[in-house]
């Protein structure tokens, strides 16, 4: 790991695990991006940048070079309006109205460790050895902007992550229109663009194609990073396997609307860009004001999409999730909400409780419905005071009741939210995002908090810290179920309004913060209505996340392997629960539905009141199973096998870092006549152990399993599924 700077070629050198990145100061000061890649330990930037004269629609900035264009140098920040025709990473309005801007190189500095991000989330450090920092400043001088840009790269993983700090030194106001985390030219376009796509219930699923000529992206304009694009796309060679190839991982740290492109120009360069969508956003700067950007963590590997997975779910898994449940294996819960929906009192809350108990289950979840007077989804918000109705005795009784049967007590909230028909919308109108006089829509008959302003935020940390510190919770879920509309402030004034949207993700990103913070034994799990924030921004604040409002194991399959692609086995929240499927009215058995949710972090969602005997024998055994696994799951490393993406199977395994324990698991989907046999070949063992199988009796070499592969018994049937338990001998 290092970054150097070589005075003599004006080259910055960063080396983080596999990858090397380079850049240089070129010309007068242009910051030109020399490589992005396999770790190489020399390189010869005069082979870099290739100068050749083009014809004169490409413009030259400096009349005396006919060669130079800026058009056709890979950068690495780059504007528009000055010779580059491809999409800038920034763009700035003067008082003039002009929006022309020339930043150029003016310091550097090299440092250990890696400096916290001001009020936005971010992979970290805990010593400074651990990453090596590297911030370049810009400026323009006619204006007094300043932009910083900085680089850390990470001794242990082969990531990048970049962001950027505009400063305005100058003596007129600035509005940044545009200002992405990170830009980068790569001199070819033989890729594949790789993106997670969806809808509610649907998330994260995996689309691949063939990178085209002009701009391809993926955005969020909903208020939040969205179950409709995930903030996430990849680069990938186009013989990139899960195993071989290369891919290029980009993936930013934040909640908010977003915009992640690549562009192809007419020499065939390919432009990625990444940040806070520029659509219905600006930020005036003021004299001696800031802007900092989101991070964005660049990934690469060269062994295919399978190591750059491996990658993202190490680093954020140890340095991207925090507190006290980023290293501890995470309990098993069951959640209410398919059990009941609204209609549950306490005591149907302790019966369903008391057979959990009994199966093993650590963990009840209270979901929707507890608080106000909210029977159905139309009511409630924001008054977050218990039922008396349903829960006379009050919420501390209920949770004492559930503390008393011997397990966790588990907490829904939606803190970000007010019906129309509460107490606190009737006391503050004006609370909530809205525009004036235009009507405000309901999604799900509520209205979104406007968490821009400090009252509000102030509000939701007092209303939950209050329920925190009076009831007994050791979980909370917290949920949020609209996409904004009217996206405006009643505080801001008219030069500000768009700067509402950015405002809201860095006052809910304090909000949680204290509120974290604050109840640091409370574990806290991220949903958006299953998983409309999936990203890394929650996962700083919240080390799991509910991964879809969908629990039906065959959409399961797509899903979960779908947000694989970024995001750990710990971070995934998954549910067996009744069937006929409350989504898509499925029937698959409870062997496949265990399967599926011991995949990432496993629970209930059913009532379990309504099991029968020999259902509960078997939960109690996948519970068994589960606690006896889920070390490897959770903190292991995965492999994908099968795609479900690819036809009617799915597998992966999870193989432990010391290699001495995996879990595999096959799901086949429908059952074919008179089928072909078939051996599933394993990764990630150590082809020089022996390994024992629970359920057979032989011993069978590492590399036996990957390269010969295991058979797959004989399934009857749709909806199956094979799980493997594997220990070093
Ligand atoms: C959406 C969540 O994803 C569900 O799990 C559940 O909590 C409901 N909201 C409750 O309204």
């Amino acid at each position: 790991m290092g970054i150097t700077y070589n005075e003599a070629d004006r080259v910055f050198y960063l080396q983080a695990g596999d990858t090397s990145y380079a850049m240089q100061i070129y010309k007068d000061g242009y910051l030109a991006h020399l490589y992005w890649g396999k770790k190489v330990n020399k390189i010869n930037p005069e082979e870099l940048i290739i100068k050749r004269e083009r014809p004169s629609f490409s413009a030259n900035p400096d009349v005396n070079d006919k060669v130079f264009s800026l058009d056709t140098l890979p950068q690495e920040y780059p504007a528009y309006g000055n010779t580059d025709f491809r999409s800038p990473a920034y763009q700035i309005q003067l008082e003039n109205g002009a929006t022309i801007t020339d930043l150029r190189y003016e310091s550097h500095r090299i440092f250990k460790g890696k400096a916290k991000l001001q009020g936005l989330p971010a992979t970290y450090v805990e010593n400074d050895d651990e990453a090596e920092t590297l911030e370049i400043v810009l400026v323009d001088d006619l204006i007094g902007l300043k932009a910083v840009l900085s680089y850390t790269v990470f001794g242990n993983f082969d990531a990048i992550t970049r962001n950027v700090r505009f400063i305005n030194d100058g003596k007129q106001n600035l509005k940044l229109l545009r200002g992405l985390s990170m830009s980068v030219d790569f001199i070819r376009n033989d890729f594949d663009f790789m993106h997670l796509f969806g809808s509610w219930a649907r998330e994260r699923h995996i689309v691949r194609e063939t990178l085209r000529p002009g701009i391809q992206y993926i955005d969020s304009k909903r208020g939040a990073s969205s179950h409709e694009h995930n903030p996430f796309i990849a680069l990938l060679s186009r013989d990139c396997t899960e195993e071989n190839g290369e891919a290029y991982g980009f993936s930013l740290v934040y909640s908010g609307n977003f915009l992640a492109q690549a562009e192809v120009n007419m020499y065939k360069t390919t432009r990625i860009s990444m940040g806070i969508n520029p659509f219905d956003f600006s930020w005036l700067l003021e004299p001696g004001e800031t802007f900092q950007t989101p991070e964005v963590v660049m990934v690469y590997s060269d062994r295919g999409i399978g190591k750059m997975s491996r990658t993202y779910h190490k680093l954020y898994r140890t340095r991207l999730c925090r507190g006290k449940f980023r290293d501890s294996i995470r309990p098993i819960l069951v959640n209410n909400w398919e059990a009941t929906y609204f209609d549950f009192n306490a005591d149907k809350i302790e019966n369903i409780a008391k057979v959990a108990k009994e199966l093993g289950i650590e963990l009840f979840v209270l979901d929707d419905g507890w608080f106000g007077h909210r029977n159905d989804d139309t009511s409630s918000l924001g008054d977050w005071i218990a039922d008396k109705n349903k829960l006379p005795d009050g919420l501390d009784n209920l949770a004492n009741r559930i503390h008393d049967l011997g397990l966790q007590f588990g907490l829904w909230f939606e803190p970000e939210m007010v019906s129309p028909d509460s107490d606190l919308y009737r006391a503050h109108p004006d609370w909530c995002l809205h525009v004036p006089n235009r009507s405000r829509s309901t999604a799900r008959t509520q209205l979104v908090l406007d968490l821009s302003r400090e009252d509000v935020c102030e509000y939701i940390i007092d209303a939950v810290s209050d329920i925190l510190r009076t009831v007994k919770v050791d979980y909370v879920k917290w949920d949020m179920n609209r996409n904004m509309t009217e996206i405006g402030s009643a505080l801001l004034p008219a030069t500000r309004q768009r700067e509402t949207a950015h405002r809201y993700m860095l006052g809910l990103y304090k909000v949680m913060d204290t509120i974290t913070n604050s109840f640091p034994n409370i574990l806290f799990e991220g949903c958006s209505g299953g998983g409309g924030r999936f990203d890394p921004g929650m996962l700083y604040y919240m080390p799991q996340i509910w991964t879809s409002d969908d629990t039906d194991a065959v959409e399961r399959l797509k899903i979960q392997y779908g947000t694989s692609i970024v995001y750990p086995a710990s971070t995934m929240g998954a549910h067996v629960s009744a069937i006929p499927n409350h989504q898509v009215h499925r029937n698959t058995s409870l062997k496949m539905r265990g399967d599926v949710a011991m995949s990432g972090n496993f629970g209930y969602e059913l009532d379990l009141t309504k099991l029968t005997e020999n259902e509960k024998e078997d939960v109690k055994k996948q519970i068994s199973q589960y606690k006896s696994l889920r070390k490897i799951i959770q903190f292991g490393d995965m492999y994908r096998i099968l795609s479900p993406f690819g036809g009617n199977e799915t597998a992966w395994i999870y193989v432990s870092e010391n290699k001495e324990e995996a879990f595999a698991a096959y799901f086949r989907v429908l059952d074919q006549p008179n089928a072909p046999i078939r051996r599933l070949k394993l990764k990630g063992l150590d082809p020089n152990r022996y390994y024992v199988i629970d359920g057979k009796s032989g011993v069978y070499g590492g590399d036996e399993l990957m390269y010969i592969g295991i058979a797959i018994p004989q399934l009857n049937g749709d909806f199956k599924s094979v799980v493997w338990r594997i220990k070093a001998k």
